[in-house]
């Protein structure tokens, strides 16, 4: 068989070669960065994963190897013998690690050839990303996204030699499963052996992760992918990584240790970064009390404040109807801000707007008065309280809204992060880690007019609560707790029922009736009685924390094959539509919406 190596083979990487080479004959293999023809010289630059050498064709060292340089073009691939030699005087380039060297050819071969890319395999090439992601192979080949995965896989390792060094074992759990609910829609896929019945893919590995605990694995962990089918966002996958952790015997502290202690060995090894600990904690009625999200970034100060109980009899009828009908009025400080313009002031209405707020009122604070289309509504004491409750002093721009206390919190705690990126208030390289605790074991779901679990049904609620299942479960609060890093949710978990008759009367607070629900999770209340350790667990986003340590602002940086917003691969076009006879082999046809 013919092998176009031959006898050629790599002697170093193209970062590897330096002033103490010199002399040396070497081979490298790798690609076309870059051609330059000097008259009688040429010149390429070629890379491999590890970096750029400059090599060198020149007629007098190796004539029919320069006759063949002619052809090269950007990313053909190549395998080069040569010698290593000093540069000319003046021509090294500082820039590069191999800046000082360059190597003369004496043997060529074209390994093969490439069509002109897209894009320039650059940095700073401007390209859309959906012609990056079309042609994500020639994207992976720029030197930031082969750091980000090279970072990815570093990150990877320090977390499975941390969790093996405390002794978790990595036990996979199946992809082909029943639902597993986390809040999010399941990705189903048919069985062909059984016709009309369908896997869902895991959007969390939770009830086998608990399985395990009740099998006395006694410590899980795995590096897992989870699929939901929700909306996308710049932090969101459909298909994701988790770092997935669980352990018996414990509570809260240790969960919390043991994520604080690997975090910080993430930090420490991947950035050179030691972080102080404990990480600071607070309490989900906090956290939303004087931030707004239950996810606060607390790099930078700006809380809102809440002044229902001042305006609660004002003559500004917006905010005191809000009151009266249970709703709140909330006010963020942007101190020092009075210069802010008519415009941006709009801006920022429209940006409070996107989370359903009706309007954001204002109070330009002067020397001598306040200059604000609703001064007019309220008394001297009213202002006076204001003045107190928000710390008003001179040079302020204080923004308000009135609404429901969801629509008031999201829109000022959205408006709160806007507004410290717009004015600088965040210390980029700064990493700040917060627990956020005392969860809310339910919400109510206006759209369908039922409570759902906050975080999972699986989580245990505070012992003291359980009293108020049945009739008060809004004020029922959990043992979960998530991990906030700079304002992004990096992971969340919680202390588990390991009781069948407490499971029970969770699952009935969520209106499910026995028959349901011991047809859904029949096989895990069965299990929580043949002798379920009390366990409790973690699971960290991996994509989203990986996104911080590279320091990119999209998850799909750091993924190698992302989804687009619409879930879509635009490099194997999937999804797509089966062909006829697998649709007829799995007994299905398709209605297209109309
Ligand atoms: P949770 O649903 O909070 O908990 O998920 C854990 C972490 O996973 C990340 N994450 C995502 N990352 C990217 N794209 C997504 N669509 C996405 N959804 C979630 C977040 C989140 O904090 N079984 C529980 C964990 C437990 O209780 O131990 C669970 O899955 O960073
Ligand atoms: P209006 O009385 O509608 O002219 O509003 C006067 C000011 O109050 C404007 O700056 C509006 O943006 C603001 N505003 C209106 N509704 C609300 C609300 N629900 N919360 C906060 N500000 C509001």
């Amino acid at each position: 068989m013919s092998d176009i190596l031959g006898e050629m083979r790599r002697t170093h990487h193209c970062c590897e070669l330096g002033a103490s080479d010199m002399g040396k004959e070497v081979t490298l293999m790798g690609w076309v960065q870059r051609r330059r023809d000097h008259g009688g010289v040429i010149f390429v630059d070629l890379r491999d994963r590890e970096g750029i050498t400059q090599v060198v064709f020149d007629p007098r060292v190796d004539k029919s190897g320069h006759e063949k340089a002619h052809a090269i073009r950007s990313e053909y691939v190549l395998g080069v013998r040569g010698k290593v030699e000093r540069r000319l005087e003046g021509m090294a380039n500082p820039k590069l690690k191999t800046g000082e060297i360059e190597v003369f050819v004496t043997a060529l071969k074209i390994l093969n050839a490439a069509a002109t890319p897209p894009f320039l395999i650059e940095d700073d090439a401007d390209v859309s990303e959906s012609i990056r992601l079309t042609y994500r192979h020639l994207d992976l080949r720029r030197p930031a996204l082969q750091r980000n995965v090279r970072l990815r896989h570093r990150a990877a390792a320090m977390v499975r030699g941390y969790l093996d060094d405390l002794g978790f074992l990595d036990i996979e759990t199946p992809f082909l499963t029943r639902s597993t609910p986390e809040g999010a829609r399941d990705y189903l896929v048919p069985s062909r052996v059984s016709p009309g019945a369908f896997y869902a893919l895991p959007q969390s590995p939770q009830i086998f992760k608990q399985l395990f605990m009740i099998s006395g694995f006694d410590r899980y962990y795995q590096i897992v992918r989870c699929f939901r089918d929700e909306d996308l966002r710049a932090d969101r996958q459909p298909e994701f990584t988790q770092i997935d952790i669980e352990m018996s015997f414990v509570g809260e502290e240790e969960v919390m240790a043991l994520s604080e202690g690997m975090m910080a060995a993430l930090f420490q090894g991947v950035l050179g970064k030691s972080l102080p600990l404990p990480f600071q904690r607070i309490s989900y009625d906090d956290a939303m009390d004087r931030y707004g999200l239950d996810r606060p970034d607390i790099r930078f100060e700006l809380e809102l404040r809440d002044i229902s109980d001042i305006v609660k009899g004002a003559g500004f009828k917006v905010f005191s109807d809000v009151v009266r009908k249970g709703g709140m009025v909330k006010a963020l400080n942007a101190k020092g801000c009075i210069h802010l313009s008519r415009k941006e002031i709009d801006d920022l209405t429209e940006f409070v707007a996107i989370y359903r707020a009706k309007g954001l009122a204002w109070i330009k604070v002067k020397e001598d008065a306040w200059q604000s289309p609703i001064a007019k509504f309220f008394s001297e004491e009213e202002k006076a309280a204001l003045m107190q409750r928000i710390d008003m002093e001179p040079g302020d721009l204080v923004f308000f809204v009135a609404d429901t206390p969801k629509v008031t919190h999201e829109a000022l705690g959205h408006l709160r992060n806007h507004l410290g990126k717009k004015l600088g208030l965040i210390d980029e390289n700064e990493f700040r880690f917060v627990w956020v605790t005392h969860f809310p074991m339910f919400e109510y779901d206006e759209t369908e007019k039922r409570y759902q679990a906050l975080h999972h049904p699986f989580t245990s609620p505070f012992e003291a609560d359980y009293g108020r299942l049945k009739d008060d479960p809004l004020s029922v609060k959990s043992r979960a707790y998530d991990l906030v890093l700079n304002g992004s949710e990096i992971g969340g978990g919680s202390i588990r029922i390991h009781q069948r008759e407490l499971q029970e009367r969770v699952f009935e607070a969520l209106n499910m009736d026995r028959a349901e629900y011991e047809e859904k999770f029949g096989f895990l209340l069965s299990a929580l009685d043949s002798g379920a350790p009390p366990h409790g667990g973690i699971a960290f986003g991996f994509d989203r924390l990986v996104t911080l340590l590279c320091g990119e602002p999209s998850i799909r940086d750091v993924i190698a094959f992302p989804k687009t917003q619409k879930a879509s691969c635009l490099l194997t076009h999937a999804p797509s539509e089966p062909g006829k006879a697998q649709l007829e082999e799995l007994f299905l046809r398709v209605r297209k919406p109309a």
